[in-house]
């Protein structure tokens, strides 16, 4: 199946959009910017949303996640929205117990560890992703020409929650159950794949015009385990968006090892964390793939010059991509002044006289 004609990419409603073009490899007068994490915790009015209600809730309830997802790109004027959901939103809706905890996480109280844990994974029925695709739907009807970003975790970053029951630091239990059982190992990553490809397939088809891959986790493993052991399923998770022509987006921490591998999965850009100058990922990757980054987020709350001098830096080292889309190199902290993204948004648009 492709697109249908409603599409914003087919009708035409963002297939100009900067964002878009830059995935696609070219360079706009503007360059594009939007943040990881921009809806969330930063924003007083998604504060007053949330009050008290559950993250996940609030996820699968069309109204509210639609609402949520637009509050930065009214506030902050950026280039794109991205659907206000969690990594964790598929597997809830394919039957696994899972909860988020502020200021922790996605937590399981029973985790995934044996192969008959694994066995007991139920696929996730279609449906159930309704009030996704309702969500998206109706959110892209306000956004007009700004693209709206569909996203997944990568499967194994969603396995490192379901094997390790929260947050963890090495991700030791899930790389340790990788090496002693190969073969539930893959069926768990497998899984993970296919209920994260139809999460973003659905937000794709409903109308979002872009697709990241969210793999945070991913700089726990070696060079070899990522090749051998889950850049097949992540590879497999994209395939969900076969025959959809829509820009493919990878981002992880830590992939200075890792990111000829991750060019091999086919994306058309690459998330790159505050650690590594885009100059050298350029150096690394060719001239095939659009940049994405990487302004360190620990200077968002630095004196304006500091912040200024590093955006500029940001955008001097990106232009040795073949296009570049400016981001933060990890998610907007909940605790950032969201005036300050304003400010970067307004001076990376060349809006602000001297960036004053
Ligand atoms: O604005 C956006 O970026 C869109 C929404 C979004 C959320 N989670 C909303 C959210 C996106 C893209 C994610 C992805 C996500 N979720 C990732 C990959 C990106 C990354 O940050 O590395 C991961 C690892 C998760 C799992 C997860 N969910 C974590 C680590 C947390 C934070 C826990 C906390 O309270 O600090 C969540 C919860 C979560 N997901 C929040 C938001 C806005 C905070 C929940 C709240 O408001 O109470």
């Amino acid at each position: 199946m492709t697109l249908t004609p409603e599409h914003p990419l087919i009708d035409g409603r963002t297939t100009n959009a900067t964002l878009v073009r830059a995935y696609r490899g070219d360079r706009s007068e503007r360059t594009p910017v939007w943040f990881m994490r921009q809806a969330g915790r930063s924003l007083p009015e998604y504060r007053e949303l949330r009050a008290g209600g559950d993250m996940l809730d609030a996820c699968l309830t069309p109204d509210m996640a639609s609402e949520i997802t637009l509050q930065p790109v009214r506030r902050h004027g950026v280039d794109a929205a991205i659907f206000f959901s969690d990594i964790v939103v598929p597997v809830l809706l394919a039957g696994v117990d899972v909860r988020i905890v502020a200021g922790r996480g996605p937590v399981l109280d029973t985790p995934v560890r044996s192969a008959a844990d694994v066995l007991a994974l139920r696929p996730l029925d279609p449906a159930a992703l309704d009030p996704v695709r309702q969500a998206v739907a109706q959110t892209v009807e306000q956004l007009g020409s700004t693209p709206l970003i569909g996203f997944a975790g990568a499967p194994f970053t969603l396995a490192a929650y379901l094997v390790e029951g929260g947050p963890s630091k090495d991700q030791i239990r899930a790389r340790s159950l990788m090496r002693s059982d190969p073969q539930t190992w893959a069926n768990l990553l497998n899984w993970c794949a296919d209920v994260t490809g139809q999460f973003l397939r659905a937000q794709i088809e409903s109308g979002a015009s872009a697709a990241q891959l969210f793999d945070s986790w991913v700089g726990s493993l070696s060079r070899d385990d990522y090749r051998r052991r889950v850049a097949p399923h992540s590879k497999r998770a994209l395939n969900h968006l076969r025959g959809l022509d829509v820009p493919m987006v990878h981002f992880g921490l830590g992939t200075d090892r890792i990111l000829p591998d991750i060019a091999a999965l086919g994306v058309d850009a690459v998330g790159i964390d505050w650690r590594l100058p885009l100059n050298d990922a350029a150096a690394i990757l060719g001239d095939q793939f659009t940049l994405q980054g990487n302004i360190d987020p620990a200077l968002l709350s630095a004196p304006w010059p500091a912040l200024r001098a590093h955006i500029d830096d940001v955008l001097e080292r990106g232009r040795a991509a073949r296009a570049h889309v400016v981001n933060l190199g990890h998610g907007v902290p909940p605790e950032t002044d969201p005036d300050v993204l304003t400010r970067i948004v307004r001076y990376v648009h060349g809006e602000l006289a001297d960036g004053d």
